[in-house]
């Protein structure tokens, strides 16, 4: 009876909409197999969680200032005078059956989307998944990751404790430091004097309302991109630019994912359920007088705390009787710049590289050594960020002196990326010479042979069809070459980035050929023919 329920249903929509067309085609639509395509999928469940806990939340939080006196199960702060915010959130915590679980589940969830977000990028920038035709779903998932920040922050206010406050009061802090505006902005954002009695109002109408309508929407566009432009794939025998490997979306992939849900969503009630996360009732509520040593924002806002007290204090000029507050000004041009150039680095790469074809095999790193080495040094100069985020625990845990620990990190921010690049580069095009070497000449196996004639051999193990295809690199990026326009001349321009391509090639090894595979394997074959003989 089930059955004929659904085939009608289906058949009443298909003759109203023909939408059967469509999830049949995305249903024997072919996706290739890598543990690494997990990692968006993580962020997209963690994502769902968020969106569950959250409502559910919305259901008792009030986002309000007024003051109150706490009256709820919490003894140690009944009586205690409290924005309704704070109040409402002790109460999902200690009166609502389940409101702990909720909420701890809403903050875990948020931590783990992000933490998703972030090692799929990497992927995604590893592997070089983001050239052409992926460019521009690189800057809408990057978009997302700034989007995910700002519900990150804008949550973590809300409750109104002392922790909330005191990052409002971080960015209260910057605001005012932008020259000219800065004031006028504060005032215009906290609706008068900070902290004032609005902005938890505001920030709740971003985080449950415009953030998420926005993040909803173009992830839809995101995922329906990654579709549209097929999902790439790593190299093997048979998969090519145009013919991809892999299991069909119904019933192997659907399954997959909805396990994965499930096991996601497992995983972080597991997590919310054995570890406290906030917990504001040992906090109590924003005052602007107490900041607790230990202080600390969510792990992906630490990067913009940690490069705040990394720059040294008083760094100011006076200039048209205006304040510069180069302190402030100076880590905001840093992160923006940071920003900036992550978010158009596909293009970067491509005006570098001057490859105009489409690319649909992923790369192994070590093959693109430059954008790998580059990659490290921008993921080192970011934990030096963030480890500068916790430079007071870090001094108090070792027993070392602030200014120590301060310059340390400072020294670091500067040579950190410096040494990540130059180490990873060169193990990048030590890993590309071992490939080469075991693609042309198999694995060595330890065994020598005596031919005939006297001369020792060590036998080598070939590699089979399948290994050989990961690792010689067919999909190749070559140097770009400049040609002298119609008056015989090269611009300046055009030399510049001829340079900088030459530099983005560097060292780099050619790839294995089929001559050279040919060539090796008839030597193979000879030395065989040898020790038969
Ligand atoms: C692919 C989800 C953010 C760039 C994917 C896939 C999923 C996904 C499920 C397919 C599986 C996979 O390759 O992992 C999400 C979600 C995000 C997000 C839920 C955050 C809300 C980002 C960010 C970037 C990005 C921050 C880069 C800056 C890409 C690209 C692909 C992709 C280029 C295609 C990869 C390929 O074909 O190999 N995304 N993503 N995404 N994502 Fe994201
Ligand atoms: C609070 C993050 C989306 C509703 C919070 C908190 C964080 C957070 C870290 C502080 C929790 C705490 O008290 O410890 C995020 C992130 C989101 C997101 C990263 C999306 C990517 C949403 C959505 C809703 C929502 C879509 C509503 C449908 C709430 C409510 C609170 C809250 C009502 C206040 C209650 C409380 O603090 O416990 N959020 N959130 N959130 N969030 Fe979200």
């Amino acid at each position: 009876l089930g059955g004929r329920f659904i085939g009608a249903t289906a058949n009443y929509i298909d003759e109203r909409t023909s939408l059967s067309g469509f999830v049949k085609e995305l249903g024997r639509k072919i996706f290739p197999d890598h543990w690494s395509f997990m990692l968006g999928e993580i962020a997209l469940w963690a994502f769902v969680v968020v969106l569950l806990s959250g409502t559910f939340l919305t259901f008792f939080f009030q986002a309000s200032m007024v003051e109150t006196h706490y009256n709820g199960a919490f003894l140690p702060m009944r009586g205690i005078e409290m924005s309704a915010a704070m109040s409402s959130t002790l109460n999902i915590s200690f009166d609502i059956r389940g409101g702990l679980l909720v909420r701890q589940m809403h903050h875990w969830a948020a931590l783990v989307f992000v933490a998703g977000i972030g090692v799929h990028m990497l992927r995604v920038f590893f592997t070089g998944a983001f050239r052409k035709p992926r460019e521009l779903n690189w800057v809408i998932g990057f978009i997302l990751f700034i989007l995910a920040m700002a519900e990150g922050f804008t949550g973590y206010s809300l409750p109104d404790d002392v922790l909330s406050g005191n990052g409002l009061r971080i960015i209260d802090g910057m605001v005012k430091g932008i020259p000219l505006i800065g004031t006028w902005t504060s005032f215009l954002l906290f609706g008068g004097e900070f902290p004032g009695t609005a902005i938890v109002g505001r920030l709740y109408t971003l985080h449950i309302l415009l953030l998420p309508a926005i993040l909803v929407g173009l992830l839809v566009v995101h995922l329906m991109l990654m579709v549209i432009n097929k999902h790439t794939q790593f190299a093997g025998a048979g998969r090519t630019n145009s013919v991809v490997v892999g299991y069909p979306m119904m019933p192997v992939y659907m399954s997959k994912m909805g396990g994965f849900l499930f096991i996601t969503f497992g995983v972080i009630v597991l997590i919310a359920s054995l570890f406290t996360i906030n917990p504001i009732w040992n906090y109590g509520p924003y005052d602007p007088s107490p900041v607790s040593a230990g202080t600390q924002p969510d792990w992906y806002i630490g990067f913009a705390d940690g490069m705040l007290r990394l720059i040294p204090p008083g760094w100011e000029v006076v200039f048209l009787d205006r304040t510069w507050s180069f302190n402030i000004l100076v880590p905001l041009g840093v992160i923006g710049i940071f920003i900036i150039l992550v978010l158009i680095y596909p293009f970067i790469e491509a005006w570098v590289t001057g490859d105009k074809r489409e690319h649909h095999i992923a790369q192994r790193p070590r093959n693109a050594a430059t954008r790998t080495a580059i990659g490290a040094a921008g993921v080192t100069m970011y934990a030096v960020m963030w480890a500068a985020a916790s430079s007071d625990i870090i001094a108090t845990h070792f027993w070392l002196t602030m200014e120590g620990v301060i310059h340390t990190l400072q020294a670091l921010l500067i040579l950190g990326p410096i040494i990540a690049y130059f180490v990873t580069k060169r193990i990048c095009i030590a890993l590309q010479k071992k490939d080469r070497e075991i693609a042309l000449h198999g694995y060595e196996s330890g065994r020598i042979v005596r031919l005939p004639g006297g001369e020792y051999i060590e036998v080598h193990q070939p590699v089979d069809e399948y290994e050989r295809f990961k690792l010689a690199d067919f999909d190749t990026y070559e140097p770009l070459v400049v040609r002298p326009n119609a008056k015989g001349r090269i611009p300046w321009h055009e030399n510049f980035r001829a340079s900088i391509s030459r530099w983005f090639f560097e060292d780099r090894l050619t790839p294995v050929t089929q001559g050279e595979l040919d060539a090796a394997l008839a030597h193979q074959h000879h030395d065989l023919d040898h020790m038969a003989a």
